[in-house]
């Protein structure tokens, strides 16, 4: 994202843009939270990400040392030595200090190597030592205040300071600081599941249009600092009218179309799980000419795959036709939803459909999702995101069985149900299928139909095939 002039960047793209043109000349920050939420790696992410857009860094450290920090921003992603190199990065530690005189010493020494550096970006790592020192003197207190509300100013730039909270406090607070800092940030870590979940909160941030204060992050290895800014859109998209041709009659009777920027929920019971529906996809995808993301909860992609092809293989397509076929039009991902924190597995989608730029995207076992994830939670997440799929004029399908208690959301978020039915009577199965789209009453399609319906889909595919359009 390019930044303008007098502006500074967070260096995490989901903050800045969450915190748009909150970075001025002249801004204080102050980062606080408990030890190992993330601070020194925020930190460390806005000097280098300033530094490589030529805004030079000051990093005044109290507690590591340089070769540590380095190291350690080193594994994040962040080459220190290389914006040190050129000039573009100063690092200092000051020794630990105790009593208000040395301080006052530090503040002085700061001021003079700021004067000498001219930084545009400076980081204090932490002030903690230097709030504690001053804690009882009044006086020493006003002029440390005092000092960092003008500093930023003075260097015509931004200033971080960061604030360490004792474990053993559940209150995080700035101090003195938070009365005279622009922004503040709280950052959080917990274990969730068993997973460290991570969050950062606006607390403060003048002139940001923050509507959200609080959005989960995570620390990566080589990625370093990932901030998911939400996905909530204000208005309800309304679908781009791209028509996709439905090769089952009696299915195009009800359905006309099916239209891109439309949510498919397609349901099954649990102890039944129908393989023909891979021929369906598969036909619909190769007469359309649709690239489909999978993404399955349940299966590995191999698995996934090897169901495909078997269900192209039972129509008569020979096996490396219709792996070739496969492999042309899907391509498939398998996650395991307790893998990561709740609202992250809808950042982790959102960010793999950019990625892959697909027509359409289908859920596998989207009722193992809402069985493991916080009821409220998970029917928000949703909603935002199959909002934002529709936005992006995205097929989106969703597939699971309707055993879970959720079949009425998912039911209610879809624009078309399929509901497979399968029942004894006696010593046979019947099998129906309820269907049901926005704006008209259901229909059910009986076996026969059923079976027809198949038999055409694979008679569409084979047309693509045999014709080579594929
Ligand atoms: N290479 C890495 N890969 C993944 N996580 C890391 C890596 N390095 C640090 N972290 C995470 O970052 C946390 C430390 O962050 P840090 O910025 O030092 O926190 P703070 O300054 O608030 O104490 C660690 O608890 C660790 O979980
Ligand atoms: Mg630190």
């Amino acid at each position: 994202m390019p930044v303008s002039r007098g502006y500074f960047r967070f260096g995490a793209e989901g903050l800045d843009k969450l915190l748009r043109g909150v970075l001025t000349s002249g801004t204080l920050v102050v980062i606080a939270g408990h030890p190992g939420s993330g601070k020194t790696s925020l930190a460390s992410t806005m000097c280098y990400s300033n530094a490589l857009e030529g805004h030079k860094c000051l990093y005044v450290s109290l507690q590591e040392s340089k070769d540590k920090l380095f190291s350690n921003m080193r594994r994040l992603g962040l080459d220190l030595h290389g914006i040190e190199k050129k000039g573009l990065l100063h690092f200092v530690k000051f020794p630990l200090v105790a009593d208000p005189e040395t301080v006052l010493d530090v503040t002085q020494e700061m001021g003079d190597l700021v004067a000498k550096t001219k930084p545009k970006v400076l980081v204090l790592d932490t002030i903690t030592p230097l709030l504690k020192a001053v804690n009882s003197n009044v006086k020493a207190r006003a002029i440390l205040q005092n000092f960092f509300a003008e500093l930023p100013k003075i260097m015509n730039g931004i200033v971080v300071l960061l604030a360490e909270v004792p474990v053993t406090e559940e209150k995080i607070e700035a101090g003195d600081m938070e009365f005279v800092a622009d922004v503040i940030l709280v950052l959080r870590h917990k274990i969730e599941r068993d997973l460290l979940i991570r969050d950062l909160e606006v607390r403060k941030a003048r002139g940001a249009p923050v509507v959200l204060a609080r959005v989960p992050f995570t620390i990566i290895e080589g990625k370093g600092i990932n901030v998911y800014a939400p996905v909530v859109l204000e208005e309800i998209p309304t679908p781009r009218t791209v028509e996709l041709a439905v090769s089952c009659r009696s299915l195009g009777k009800y359905l006309g179309y099916f239209q891109k920027g439309q949510i498919i929920y397609i349901t099954y019971p649990p102890d039944a799980r129908p393989v023909p529906v891979y021929l369906h996809f598969t036909s619909l995808a190769a007469v359309n000419n649709l690239r489909c993301l999978i993404v399955s909860y349940k299966s590995s992609p191999q698995e996934l795959r090897g169901l495909m092809v078997k269900s192209l293989e039972d129509t008569g397509i020979k096996r490396e036709v219709a792996t070739e076929l496969i492999d042309k039009h899907f391509i498939i991902k398998g996650i395991n939803p307790v893998s990561m924190g709740s609202s992250q597995l809808g950042f982790w989608e959102i960010d793999l459909i950019k990625k892959v730029a697909p027509d359409a995207v289908i859920f596998h076992g989207v009722d193992i999702v809402a069985n493991v994830e916080d009821p409220v939670q998970y029917r928000v997440g949703l909603l935002n995101q199959l909002l934002h799929l529709k936005n992006l004029g995205l097929l989106t399908v969703r597939m699971g069985s309707y055993g879970d208690r959720y079949y009425n959301w998912h039911a209610l978020l879809a624009d078309i149900v399929f509901k497979l039915r399968i029942y004894e009577e006696g010593n046979t199965l019947k099998y129906s299928l309820y269907l049901w789209k926005r704006g008209k009453l259901p229909v059910v399609l009986g076996l026969e139909e059923l079976r027809r319906c198949h038999e055409e889909v694979a008679e569409a595919l084979k047309k693509v095939l045999s014709i080579g359009g594929t």
